[in-house]
């Protein structure tokens, strides 16, 4: 097989918030297909970075109080737990401001100009009069101008896909202060999609074969337009903004800055630029003794593949506008770009900002194993750009009968014959089992195959047949009924080693997606680490292999059940170091939270509730289903994790007080409309107890706690 060069990316995550389901699942798609191609033995620099620039996050800073460098650095420290928590493992992590960035972006822009494709036009754009300031396109919202979808930003459509100018948007408002936007002038540059160069070469780009999924392609058709005159078109993008923005200087513009999406894929080549600089690359070549390159050497290597994962919903910018930027500047453009599609909780959409019922760091908090949902979203991922599904029992179901009933038991079933009879010592294989393994070896290109063709599902799928057969033989060979027979026990180590050698084959073909269990397993079988190649080789007769551990846990259904329930009391903080009397800076067991203004008080929304009625909820030992008379005429349901403390009887009648403008929330039971207050130790391990409010008397269900 010849040597791949890969230059791998996932999209550059905002830094205006955690991580959230859909990004890990972004990564995990990648990450498996970064290290199928490592076990294939290909060279791959897999790069991320944080996508900071832009007005969200410059008015988000401005609302903390904080610059928007403080803002994002505070966001940027949180990665790491997740990546490393869900054994993310990317080259390299930086960030589209730093220096690296603003060098490769101003002088992509300066090629794009001499190449003759910017042009200065004065624009109407909307101006927010109460505000005073031009109007970022994320801060209008109105109708899609192409599908009529009602509520949509100003630049693209999350309905339709399509991308316009806000101008162009229908019954435009400013989301900074509801004000009607007015139209004024300003002088803005635009990268000249619409020169027949672009689109010829855009035609061609995106018509290459084997380069996008062919429903990608569609998409692309129906983004370029049809003029009058019957020709293909594409319109021409406005890539400045003018101060205030946080962003990078335009070169030969002061007072212009690019606007975050010329930028953010540029991002991609700053973090790998910054990957070669730091002489990290080197590490990841194989064979390791190939020269070093520079990040330009490498990136001009015309074997070299640059290869990006996305989501369905920013395909606009990367098929059309990034590869255009790149090939009129004179550089390499991408050779693939994968896109996935959304992932769905038990059918329900999520929101881009807001994510969905699935926190990824709760997860991971919870204690709950982060292969297993590595293997839960590999079996559901295809090289299509179909949306996931999660749902919580077919999640339990998967991991527990695949990769723990049908995988791990095959070593759980032979490991402790070999330990205990045989020292440890793998023995002599006879026909029958040779022809399994035969069956497990010759089936390993095609799985390795699967996996680089991002047929995860289908990679899972065969895994866990050759997994049935390997217990298929176990049942018939019957080892525990061997092992009572003193003069089979020839037969039983043989049976056994069997079982071990073809657990080592099915470990290497899980190892993208089980890379943690993987290498607990080589140092259980005492062999190198596993890769697609050695894999067909067997340990042998001979091979003393460590005493079994066990290899992974059966999910209790109820411990996933509470990734789902309302999220519990805010972490005891840290005793601080220097120690001091921390029971007086953590009252309750928590420090007191940042200061904050009347006005942010004013945005919650408190208000008197009746419960009129109160029940258990079947299936979980934590919340009470509360129905809440708030004086508007309905009453509201309302889920709260307060099962332990208070039994339904003792709350009917009572009133409390409630959240009423939070944002209702989807769960497992039902929809939840606010949440009750309650008082509760930070550490309730030590401090048990929950007590909910309740009003002096007098008050009535309607009335605002301000
Ligand atoms: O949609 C997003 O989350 C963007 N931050 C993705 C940028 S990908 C790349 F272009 F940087
Ligand atoms: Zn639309």
């Amino acid at each position: 097989m010849s040597h791949r060069r890969l230059f791998v990316t996932a999209a550059l995550p905002y830094a205006n918030g955690h991580f959230h389901i859909g990004h890990i699942m972004e990564y995990i798609q990648a990450d498996v297909w970064v290290r199928t191609q490592r076990l294939l033995g290909h060279e791959v620099h897999f790069v991320g970075a944080d996508d900071v620039h832009g007005a969200p996050i410059m008015i988000a800073a401005e609302k903390a109080g904080k610059t928007p460098q403080q803002f994002v650095a505070e966001i940027v420290a949180g990665r790491a737990q997740y990546l490393d928590g869900f054994h993310i493992r990317f080259d390299n992590w930086h960030s589209t401001d730093a220096p690296e960035n603003h060098a490769l972006a101003q002088s992509i822009y300066l090629a794009l100009k001499a190449a003759g494709l910017i042009e200065l036009r004065t624009i109407e754009q909307f101006y927010d009069p109460v505000k005073g300031m031009f109007l970022p396109d994320r801060y209008i919202k109105g109708q899609c101008p192409h599908c009529g979808a009602p509520d949509q930003y100003g630049d693209a459509c999350e309905a339709c896909g399509a991308v316009y100018s806000p101008t162009e948007l229908r019954n435009p408002t400013s989301t900074l202060s509801g004000a009607t936007p007015e139209l004024r002038q300003s002088q803005h540059l635009f990268f000249k999609l619409s020169d027949p160069r672009c689109v010829q070469f855009l035609e061609e780009w995106t018509s290459t074969p084997g380069r996008l999924q062919p429903e990608v392609v569609n998409k692309v058709r129906e983004w370029f337009t049809v003029g009058d005159d019957g020709r293909v078109g594409l319109s021409d993008w406005d890539i400045s903004r003018d101060a205030p923005y946080f962003g990078i200087e335009i070169p030969d513009a002061p007072g212009k800055y690019f606007y975050v999406w010329l930028d953010a894929p540029i991002g991609y080549l700053a973090s790998l630029k910054n990957h070669f600089d730091k002489g990290q690359a080197a590490s990841h070549w194989h064979p390791p003794s190939r020269t070093t390159q520079s990040f330009e050497e490498f990136i001009a290597d015309p074997a070299v593949e640059q290869i990006h994962f996305i989501g369905k919903d920013i395909a606009y910018f990367h098929t059309l506008f990034w590869p255009a930027m790149l090939h009129f500047a004179g550089r390499k453009t991408p050779t693939h770009v994968f896109v996935h599609g959304f992932i769905t909780v038990s059918g329900a959409k999520m929101s881009k900002s807001r994510g969905t019922g699935i926190d990824p760091l709760r997860y991971l908090k919870l204690g709950l194993n982060p292969e297993w949902l590595r293997y839960y979203l590999a079996a559901k991922l295809n090289p299509r750009v179909e949306d996931v599904d999660f749902n919580p029992d077919d999640f339990v179901a998967r991991v527990n009968s695949d990769l723990v009933g049908k995988y791990v038991n095959i070593a759980a079933r032979a490991a402790g014959f070999i330990s205990k009879r045989f020292d440890g010592r793998l023995g002599a294989i006879s026909p029958d089992g040779e022809a399994l393994l035969d069956t497990l070896q010759s089936a390993l290109p095609a799985v390795a195959e699967l996996w680089a063709e991002r047929e995860y599902g289908k990679a899972v799928r065969e895994i866990m047949q050759l997994a049935d057969r390997v217990n298929a033989y176990v049942d018939t060979n019957k080892p525990w009924e061997l092992a009572k027979q003193p003069e089979l026990q020839e037969r039983l180590h043989d049976v056994c080693t069997t079982c071990i050698e073809a657990f080592r084959v099915l470990t290497a073909m899980l190892k993208p997606v089980l890379p943690a269990t993987a290498e607990r397993v080589e140092a259980f079988l005492r062999c190198a680490p596993l890769d697609f190649a050695n894999a067909g080789q067997p340990l042998g007769a001979g091979h003393t292999i460590a005493p079994y551990q066990h290899l992974m846990q059966r999910v209790d259904a109820q411990a996933l059940q509470a990734l789902f329930e309302p999220p519990a009391p805010p972490n005891p903080p840290m005793v601080p170091a220097s120690g001091g009397d921390t029971a007086a800076a953590t009252p309750g067991g928590e420090p007191i939270a940042p200061t904050i203004t009347i006005d942010d008080f004013a945005k919650v929304d408190l208000r008197i509730a009746r419960i009129v009625a109160c029940e258990r909820v079947e299936g979980s030992t934590k919340l009470l289903r509360l129905t809440l008379d708030v004086g508007e005429g309905r009453t509201r349901n309302v889920f709260s994790g307060i099962a332990s403390a208070y039994a339904p009887e003792q709350l009917v009648g009572k009133l409390t007080v409630l959240v009423a403008n939070l944002a209702p929330r989807k769960m497992k039971f039902g929809l939840s409309e606010g949440m009750v207050l309650a008082a509760s130790h930070a550490d309730g391990a030590a401090h048990p107890g929950l007590y909910i409010l309740e009003p002096h008397p007098g008050a009535e269900p309607g009335m605002r706690v301000r």
